[in-house]
């Protein structure tokens, strides 16, 4: 259930080792283009989509998910307005799953969550199907460890953690991926579980704001931060190197973490470090809009009328996710500046919201005042917007050594 980042790539591998897959998925957009053998997910190229798909049935129809053994639950698990969790797609595909839940099948749920969400939500409503958890069917929580975009570390050799709500349930969600993923971690409780993913998340939150701040800091003491990062990282031990960036983006950390620091205050707890990495991180598109407008002024111009592009608008390399981009707020800070603003994303062909479209490399630098290089995808020529932009802002110390750069 969820055929997007998670489920997607879930399903082709479950597929590729011969079994018979059924993905359902809410939007019927992705089930056509899945039907005409078209991937949406960067790291399922449609090639490898087709030759799976004479086993993935792609379907809206939940009601085919009655014939399966196991139904893995990879839905959205978004934030409110309010930056409390939203189980509202968590709960609606669990009662959809309630209605039509037979005598013997495994549920996991594989969606980033806080601890307590699959015994306390999801298995009562399970139950309303009159079977009972760990009894009539099994249940279990798996969390999804995908890195898009990465190819060294894959469904296949990335250790998969999991836990069942009994033993039994545990032993089935195990057998189950081990056809699909080599290194199996079971720990003792669904709760265990669910709180690896969010420390994993929360670790690299606190550490990317960590040297977002002191990034902060070196600029106004004039010291070159990327030179630091690379010495600490001659360390052999006791360190690992985070860069710093224009903050944080992406569906997981801008939000997975805070579905602990809401967890938390139930039990009078006030998670500081989550809060304060929040913090930081949200101020780096200010600090970086900031120095765009001092490395303007310095040059006698204005942010007002000035040609700004963005050389990377994804929030990571090698992507054409948009979500949780810091470049989309820096848009939006220049953009009310009154910059005249263009951009360069061989990823994302449009941004929807502020009508761009991507440039072409070429055009991108013809009119440019300032590059700001706000994402480094491989295969952009980044030495030649050193070279050829009249100013460059490079967030991401990819220029580095280059002579009129400007580092974050
Ligand atoms: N993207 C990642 O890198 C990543 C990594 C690890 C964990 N996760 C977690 O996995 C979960 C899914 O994330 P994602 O990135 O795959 O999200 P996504 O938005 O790419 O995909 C979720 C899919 O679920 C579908 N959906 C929503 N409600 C549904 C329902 N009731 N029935 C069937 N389909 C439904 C949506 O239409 C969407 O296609 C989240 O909890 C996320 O935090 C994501």
């Amino acid at each position: 259930m969820g055929l997007g980042y998670v489920g997607l790539p879930l399903a082709v591998a479950f597929a590729e080792e011969g079994h018979d897959v059924v993905g359902v998925d809410i939007d019927a957009r992705k089930i056509e283009a899945l039907s005409r053998g078209d991937s949406y997910i960067e790291d399922i190229p449609s090639e490898r989509l087709r030759a799976a798909s004479e086993r993935i049935e792609a379907t809206t129809r939940a009601a085919n998910l009655s014939r399966c053994d196991a139904v893995l639950v990879c839905v959205p698990t978004p934030l409110t307005a309010n930056r409390e969790p939203d189980l509202g797609p968590l709960v609606n595909a669990t009662r959809v799953l309630a209605d039509l839940l037979q005598r013997g099948q495994l549920v996991v749920l594989e969606s980033t969550t806080y601890p307590g969400t699959t015994r306390e939500r999801m298995a009562p409503i399970l139950e309303e199907s009159g079977l009972v958890a760990g009894q009539d069917f099994h249940l279990a929580y798996s969390p999804e460890r995908v890195d898009p975009g990465r190819t060294d570390y894959t469904l296949r050799n990335t250790p998969k953690v999991l836990a069942g709500l009994t033993e039994a349930c545990g032993d089935q969600a195990e057998a189950l991926y081990r056809e699909v993923c080599d290194e199996i971690v079971r720990v003792s409780s669904p709760e265990v579980a669910e709180l690896t993913k969010l420390l994993e998340n929360i670790f690299r939150s606190v550490n990317i704001a960590m040297v977002n701040e002191i990034a902060m800091l070196t600029d106004r003491m004039d010291i070159d931060i990327w030179e630091v990062v690379d010495a600490a990282a001659t360390k052999p031990y006791g360190f690992m190197r985070f860069e710093p960036g224009p903050g944080m983006g992406g569906h997981c950390l801008p939000v997975d973490p805070f579905y602990l620091s809401w967890r938390a205050r139930e039990f009078d707890l006030t998670t500081e470090f989550i809060e304060l990495a929040g913090k930081v991180n949200q101020q780096m598109p200010y600090h970086c809009v900031s120095k765009v407008e001092r490395v303007l002024n310095a040059a006698g111009k204005p942010v007002h009328g000035s040609r700004v592009v963005i050389f990377g608008v994804s929030y990571k390399p090698g992507v054409g996710d948009l979500r949780g981009s810091p470049a989309l707020k820096i848009v939006t800070l220049l953009g009310a500046l009154g910059a005249d603003l263009a951009y360069h994303d061989p990823h994302v062909p449009a941004l929807d919201d502020g009508g761009l479209r991507s440039l072409s490399f070429d055009d991108a630098l013809e009119s440019c005042d300032l590059a700001l290089i706000v994402t480094a995808h491989p295969g952009v020529d980044h030495d030649a917007i050193a070279e050829r932009a009249p100013l460059v802002v490079d967030l991401r110390g990819v220029t580095r050594g280059a002579r009129r750069t400007v580092l974050l």
